[in-house]
């Protein structure tokens, strides 16, 4: 038994409109259903209770948690356990003053701003609703309602997008000084309309994007930030007073840590059990509101799969993977060949022989490529 998760995911799926490239669980629109699927939310919480510690980090995902009604917002963050981090995900243009200053009193610390590119040409391809004035003034007013840890997420690898052009999207992003930054590889997901029209550029520019992969890293760690995690970056600490400013939230997740997911298709990985929700907004509600729980997926994790899984997690964080509980994962005959290639190194922290592995940068940026050679 784990004695409670103490990270909880609340999924709020509604947006104004469905970005081409997203394989998120969204519905667009559907304003009248927000009420009945918040009082849904807060059914299943409570079902759910008892799966729950002491919180450390709540973490409102979607979909566009900022474009629910702003008073099932309010009422939904006012009824949620207190946790240390509690983050939102924001669309720019649904940030106006009152929504940030909404936030804040509802005991929000933290915002994760979904800016993608700060080219208006790159945001048309997007399909975004947003251009790259309304980033801005989504960042201020932010500040202005006195958010000090506000995250930007920036995508690379949009078709037209040149080197100079993510160079000025960076040089963009940093003007505004987030306290943290996610810079993900555009992925073309199958089935999404913007696979269908952009799938072939994708796979024909997917050589160049390690070129890009190390423009981000090598501009955000001369910019004085800390690449503790693949896609993830947060001002070092001596840049940021002393704190620690990595997302807790999804730490939880690469280091393996029991977390419950409720809402819309939201997973929940308690004691060696994971769980998936219905992704039909029109089952969700109806079962919660007949006192049940969601229809779920349920899937056992073997002690295999769970080493497995911690062990291509962890391997995605700065800090060294203790080996304790993930050794079975690792071929030894691999692990030997990548240390001596420089890709991953042993005992990096200083460590006693044997006790924690590390990815080298060079073995970071090949990335999913070197865990899954590491694997038994
Ligand atoms: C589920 S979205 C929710 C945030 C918010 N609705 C938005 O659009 O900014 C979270 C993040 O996932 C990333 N994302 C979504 N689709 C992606 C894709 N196909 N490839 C890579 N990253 C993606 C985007 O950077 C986005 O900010
Ligand atoms: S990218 Fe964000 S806004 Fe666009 S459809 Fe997905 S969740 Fe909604």
């Amino acid at each position: 038994m784990s004695g409670g998760a103490r990270h909880l995911y609340v999924h709020l799926p509604f947006c104004a409109h469905r970005c081409g490239y997203c394989d998120f669980v969204t519905v667009v629109g559907r304003g009248g259903e927000h009420a009945s699927y918040v009082e849904a939310l807060l059914a299943e919480l409570e079902l759910e209770r008892r799966a729950l510690a002491q919180l450390e980090t709540v973490f409102l995902g979607g979909g566009t948690p900022t474009f629910t009604d702003p008073a099932q917002l309010e009422w939904l963050l006012g009824s949620l356990p207190p946790a240390e981090e509690v983050t939102v995900e924001a669309n720019p243009e649904t940030v106006t003053p009152e929504l940030a200053y909404l936030l804040r009193r509802s005991g929000v610390t933290r915002v994760s701003l979904g800016a993608q590119s700060f080219q208006p040409a790159l945001l048309e391809v997007l399909e975004r609703c947003a251009g790259p004035d309304a980033v801005r003034r989504a960042f201020y007013h932010l500040r202005d309602a006195g958010f000090d840890n506000i995250s930007l997420d920036l995508l690379y690898g949009i078709p037209g997008q040149s080197a100079p052009d993510l160079d000025r999207d960076l040089s963009e992003a940093l003007t505004l000084g987030p306290e943290h930054l996610s810079c993900y590889e555009l992925e073309a997901k199958r089935g999404t309309r913007f696979t269908h029209a952009h799938g072939a550029e994708l796979s024909r520019q997917a050589e160049s994007m390690e070129t890009y992969f190390e423009r981000v890293v090598e501009t955000l760690m001369d910019a004085g930030y800390r690449w503790y995690e693949t896609a993830n970056f947060c001002l070092a600490r001596d840049r940021a007073g002393g704190r620690d400013l990595r997302a807790r939230h999804n730490l939880g997740y690469w280091l393996g840590r029991d977390y419950l997911g409720i809402g819309l298709g939201a997973v929940s990985t308690i004691d060696g059990v994971r769980r998936r929700n219905t992704s039909r907004l029109a089952r969700y509600i109806a079962a919660l509101a007949a006192g049940s729980p969601p229809a779920r997926e349920v899937e056992e994790l073997d002690a295999e799969v769970r080493s497995r899984e911690r062990l291509m997690l962890g391997l995605r964080l700065d800090d060294p993977l203790p080996l304790d509980g993930v050794r079975s994962a690792v071929d030894e005959e691999a692990l030997a060949r990548l240390v001596r290639l420089g890709l991953v190194e042993p005992d990096a922290d200083g460590g006693h022989a044997g006790r924690t592995l590390t990815l080298t940068p060079r073995g970071r940026f090949l990335g999913g490529g070197v865990t899954a050679e590491l694997l038994a």
